[in-house]
C-alpha cells in the first residue's frame, strides 16, 4: 500500500525523503513525488508514475528541491488511475497545503462536489485532494485549528502528513486507521507509515494512536488529541538491525528470507521452550483463561489465513474443541458467533491489515478474547489484542510472505501444545515427541533449503504450464493453498487448490493434456486415497509433480512424473517441511518467468485499505 515519509531538520529533505521511500518501495506502489518548503514562501513538488527511480532523475536525486522541510509518499492506486497527476503530495488551489495520504476518504464526492460549488478546481481525480483543498477552505490562520475542524468533516481511513507554506517550520500528522510513526532525533524529527522508512535516521520512535494529531518541528514532537489535548507518549526504542531489512547480496528479499526460515524459526520457538516444556512467558492469558475457552476462531487475511487453515487441523485434533477459520474480510460482515468462552486468535505479519484490524475490533465488541500472532511490534493489531504473542522473524520486505509463515505456525505449534497440556488433553509420550521434533525442524529446513537445486530444475520443467492445480487432503490440502497463493501472486500463472477428493465434484472437467497438477501426500494415512486422485488426474493428460516424505517417496515415484521429498518428523510438524518446496518452486517459476519477484504486480505488502 501506500508509503508515507516527512522530515523536518537542519539537512537537506528531499535525499532523505527519497532514501525514506526507498525503503517503503517493498510495500507496493505505481507512482510517487515529493513535497518540500523551498524557503522563498513556496511548496515545490515534483512526482511521477512510475518507479522511484524516474523522480530521483528528475529531482536529481533530490539535490535539485532544496529545503529543509518536506513530505514524501508512495502511491498505491484507490481512486483515480496511476499518472503523474494523481500521485501525492497534493496541492490546494492557491499552493498553501500539501498533502500525502494513506487510506480513503469515504464522503470525498459530497466534499468534492461542495468545494467546486464554492469556485475550487481540482486537479485531480483522487480523495485525498479534497483534503488539501478543504484545508485552504478553512484555513483561519490557526494551523492546528484548521487541521481539526478538517478532521470533523472527512470519515474514512487516513494517515495524513501535512505542510503548510504559511507555517513552513512544521509537519503535521494525523492517524485514523492507517499506521503513522514518529521517528525521534537530535535537531530533527520524521514520520513514516513504516519504521523502515526511519531506522536509517533514529531508533527512538514513538506509536501514533487513532484520532491523534502530531505537530513535528526541528526543536521537537507534539503529540494532541482530537480535542487538540496534550498527549503524553512513550518513546519506543526499535531494536532490529539495519541489515535485516537489506538484501545482503541476495537477489532478491523473498530468497533471502526463505533462506532466512531455520534462523526464524529457531529465534520464534527455541526461546519459548525451556527444559522441554513449552513456556509462553510472554502470554497473559491465566491458565484458568485458557481452561474455560470452549472454541477458538481463527480469523486472518490470505497467507495468515492459510496458517489458520493448517492450525485448524492442528488445534483441533490436539484440544477437542472446535476451531473455525475466518477470512478477515468476511467474518465482520457475517454475525459472528462468539461468546465470552470463545478465544479468537488474529494472525498478521504485519499487524496493520485493516481487514484483520477490524475483525478483531468486531471480535472484541462482541465480548470474545483475542489473542493476536504478530510480527510486527507496536503495530496497531499487536496494540490493541487483549493478548499478544511475537513472531520473531525480523522485518519481512517481500511481497510474498515466507518466513512470517513459517513462524506463525510455529506460534500456532507452541499454543496448541500449551493449551493441550493446560487442558489436560496431552499425554506426556505425545508432548515429549513433538517437542523433541519441534527442536530439530530448523535443521530439516536447512538440509532441504540446502538441496533447493532439485526444486530449481522441477521448476525449469514446469514453468512454461499456464494452469496449475495443488490438489492435498487435510493438512496437504491446506498446505496446497498455500502453495498456490504463492506461485499465483508472483509468476502470475493461474492456479488453484483443491481438496482433492473434491475435483470428481466439478474441477477435474479443467484437467487436461498438459495441466499441471501438484499433488500433496504427506500423510500415511491419506497416502491411498490421494494417489487415487493423482490417477484420476494423470489418465485426463495432467503431468503430476508430486510432494511427499523421504518414507513415502518411493511409493509416490510409480505413479508421479516428478517427486519432492521432505524429511520425516512427527505429522503435526509437516507443513513447516512441506511449505519450502512449494515457496522455493514458486520463487523458481517466477524467476525463469522474468517476473518482478518482491514487487509483483498489483500487490501490496500491507493491505490498509479495505
Ligand atoms: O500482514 P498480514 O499477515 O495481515 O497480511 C495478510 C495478507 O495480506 C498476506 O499474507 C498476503 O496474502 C501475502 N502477500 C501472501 O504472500
Amino acid at each position: 500500500m501506500c508509503g508515507i515519509v516527512g522530515y523536518v531538520g537542519q539537512e537537506q529533505a528531499s535525499p532523505i525523503l527519497l532514501d525514506g521511500l526507498r525503503r517503503l518501495e517493498y510495500r507496493g506502489y505505481d507512482s510517487a513525488g515529493v513535497a518540500v518548503y523551498d524557503g522563498q514562501g513556496g511548496i515545490r513538488v515534483v512526482k511521477a508514475k512510475g518507479r522511484l527511480q524516474v523522480l530521483s532523475d528528475l529531482t536529481q536525486e533530490g539535490t535539485a528541491l532544496p529545503g529543509t522541510i518536506g513530505l514524501g509518499h508512495t502511491r498505491w492506486a484507490t481512486h483515480g488511475e496511476p499518472s503523474d497527476v494523481n500521485s501525492h503530495p497534493h496541492m490546494s488551489q492557491r499552493g498553501k497545503f500539501a498533502v500525502v495520504h494513506n487510506g480513503i476518504i469515504e464522503n470525498y464526492m459530497e466534499l468534492r462536489e461542495f468545494l467546486e460549488n464554492q469556485g475550487v478546481t481540482f486537479a485531480s481525480q483522487t480523495d485525498t485532494e479534497v483534503v488539501a483543498q478543504l484545508l485552504e477552505y478553512c484555513y483561519n490562520g490557526d494551523l492546528m485549528a484548521t487541521v481539526q475542524k478538517v478532521l470533523h468533516r472527512i470519515r474514512g481511513a487516513y494517515a495524513l502528513g501535512i505542510l503548510c507554506r504559511d507555517q513552513p517550520d512544521v509537519l503535521v500528522a494525523v492517524r485514523k486507521d492507517s499506521p503513522l510513526i514518529l521517528g525521534l532525533g537530535e535537531g530533527f524529527n520524521l514520520l513514516a507509515s513504516d519504521v523502515t522508512a526511519l531506522i536509517r535516521y533514529t531508533r527512538d520512535v514513538v506509536y501514533m494512536d487513532d484520532n491523534e494529531i502530531a505537530l513535528l518541528s526541528t526543536a521537537g514532537v507534539q503529540v494532541f488529541d482530537a480535542y487538540l489535548q496534550p498527549v503524553d507518549k512513550e518513546p519506543q526504542r526499535v531494536d532490529w538491525e539495519i541489515s535485516a531489512a537489506e538484501k545482503g547480496g541476495y537477489e532478491h528479499f523473498m530468497f533471502k528470507e526463505i533462506m532466512e526460515q531455520p534462523k526464524a524459526f529457531r529465534d520464534t520457538v527455541f526461546p519459548r521452550i525451556v527444559n522441554n516444556r513449552v513456556v509462553l512467558e510472554d502470554l497473559s492469558l491465566t491458565p484458568e483463561e485458557v481452561r474455560d475457552i470452549d472454541h477458538i476462531v481463527i480469523i486472518a487475511c490470505g497467507s495468515s489465513y492459510h496458517v489458520g487453515m493448517v492450525s485448524k487441523y492442528i488445534l483441533e485434533k490436539l484440544l477437542r474443541k472446535p476451531v473455525e477459520v475466518a477470512l478477515a474480510s468476511e467474518f465482520r460482515y457475517s454475525d459472528p458467533f462468539v461468546t465470552e468462552r470463545t478465544l479468537c486468535i488474529v494472525i498478521s505479519q504485519s499487524g496493520e491489515t485493516i481487514d484483520t484490524l477490524a475483525a478483531m475490533r468486531e471480535a472484541k465488541r462482541l465480548g470474545a478474547k483475542v489473542l493476536a500472532i504478530v510480527n510486527v511490534v507496536g503495530s496497531t493489531i499487536a496494540r490493541e489484542a487483549d493478548h499478544v504473542l511475537y513472531t520473531w522473524a525480523g522485518p519481512e520486505i517481500a511481497v510474498a510472505t515466507t518466513k512470517a509463515y513459517s513462524t506463525q505456525l510455529a506460534v500456532m505449534y507452541l499454543v496448541g501444545l500449551y493449551f493441550a497440556d493446560l487442558m489436560g488433553r496431552i499425554d506426556s509420550n505425545t508432548y515429549d515427541a513433538i517437542v523433541c521434533e519441534l527442536l530439530r525442524i530448523p535443521s530439516k529446513m536447512e538440509s532441504i533449503l540446502e538441496n533447493k537445486e532439485h526444486i530449481q530444475y522441477f521448476a525449469s520443467i514446469y514453468f512454461n504450464h499456464d494452469s496449475i492445480f495443488f490438489i492435498g487432503r487435510n493438512i496437504d490440502y491446506a498446505i496446497g493453498l498455500e502453495g498456490s497463493l504463492k506461485l499465483k501472486e508472483i509468476s502470475y500463472i493461474h492456479s488453484e487448490a483443491y481438496a482433492a477428493g473434491e475435483l470428481k465434484h466439478g474441477t477435474i472437467s479443467l484437467v487436461e493434456d498438459g495441466t499441471l497438477v501438484v499433488a500433496l501426500a504427506s500423510y500415511g494415512q491419506l497416502f491411498e486415497k490421494l494417489m487415487s486422485n493423482v490417477v484420476e488426474v494423470k489418465s485426463r493428460g495432467a503431468d503430476v509433480l508430486g510432494l511427499t516424505t523421504q518414507r513415502l517417496k518411493e511409493s509416490m515415484e510409480k505413479t508421479v512424473d516428478a517427486t519432492m521429498a521432505v524429511p520425516d518428523t512427527h505429522p503435526m510438524l509437516l507443513p513447516s517441511l512441506d511449505v519450502i518446496p512449494m515457496q522455493l518452486f514458486a520463487y523458481y517459476v517466477a524467476l525463469m518467468r522474468g517476473c518482478d519477484i518482491d514487487k509483483p504486480r498489483n500487490l501490496a505488502k500491507s493491505v490498509t485499505v479495505e
